[in-house]
């Protein structure tokens, strides 16, 4: 069954509104009319009007980089479904390494934004990976499995078709380092047999399932053509147009 390909940016925070208006013009003019692949540009929450109203009737999908678990009120500092859904989201990026490392967001937490998320109808980007420690440990596949299982808690298959899963081993964000194509493909496969236990093989089977950590425009080529790897999530070569555009247009083998 073919699935897809997703190829979404990152883009942490870095860049001001006006500096993500001019990557956002300079990524329309060089993909936006691609339509083979789907596409996402996640910025920060400051940039998000200002880059939807650049792609605005382009292929590219607008992404956010969190959301809070609750609809309104009393949380200083927090940003709802609804208020995404406003500037133009139709994904949200759930579960970061960053945010479950710095900020703290263990499994419960985050599957209850993926609920959220789904009930408002956006595409929930739920990140899954082990630390360096863990791999070492031998613990990588049940890490990432406890952390598929815990976050789709719940969620009855019917909803659960519309989440998208980025497995990113932390010790390969941002650092240079990628998982091999190989090591990469097997964690997905892995996953792929999570979802299978959990849903069924054809649910597991649709599932899109992107790689992240240290992609870039040299190593796309041969990630992205792995069997179960379905697409990208791109931090640093997703701040530049022409890696990520050439990451957009990886060549199939
Ligand atoms: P990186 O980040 O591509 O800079 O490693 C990926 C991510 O954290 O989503």
């Amino acid at each position: 069954m073919a699935r897809k390909k997703l190829i979404a940016g990152n883009w942490k925070m870095n860049k001001t509104a006006v500096e993500a208006e001019v990557l956002a013009k300079e990524l329309v003019a060089a993909v936006g009319k691609i339509t083979e692949r789907d596409i996402m540009i996640a910025p920060t929450f400051t940039s998000l009007a200002a880059v939807s109203a650049v792609i605005k009737g382009t292929s590219i999908k607008l992404g956010a980089q969190n959301m809070s678990s609750e609809d309104s009120g009393a949380f200083t500092g927090e940003i709802s479904a609804d208020m995404l859904i406003g500037a133009g989201v139709s994904h949200v990026i759930l579960g970061h390494s960053e945010r479950r490392s710095i900020f703290k967001e263990d499994d419960t937490f985050i599957n209850k934004k993926v609920k959220k998320a789904l009930a408002k109808n956006l595409v929930p980007v739920l990140c899954v990976g082990e630390t360096l420690a863990e791999r070492e440990a031998g613990k990588a596949d049940s890490i990432v499995g406890d952390q598929v299982v815990k976050g789709y808690a719940g969620i009855p298959e019917a909803d659960a078709k519309r989440v998208v899963v980025a497995y990113e081993p932390v010790w390969a964000i941002g650092t240079g380092k990628t998982a091999t194509p190989a090591d990469a493909d097997a964690m997905h496969k892995h996953i792929r047999d999570v979802l299978a236990k959990t849903y069924s093989s054809t649910f597991a089977e649709a599932a899109i399932i992107l790689y992240g950590g240290s992609m870039n425009d040299k190593n796309a080529d041969e990630l992205l053509n792995m069997p179960n790897i379905d697409g990208g999530l791109i931090g640093g070569a997703a701040l530049k147009a022409e890696s990520f555009a050439r990451i957009i247009n990886y060549t199939k083998k």
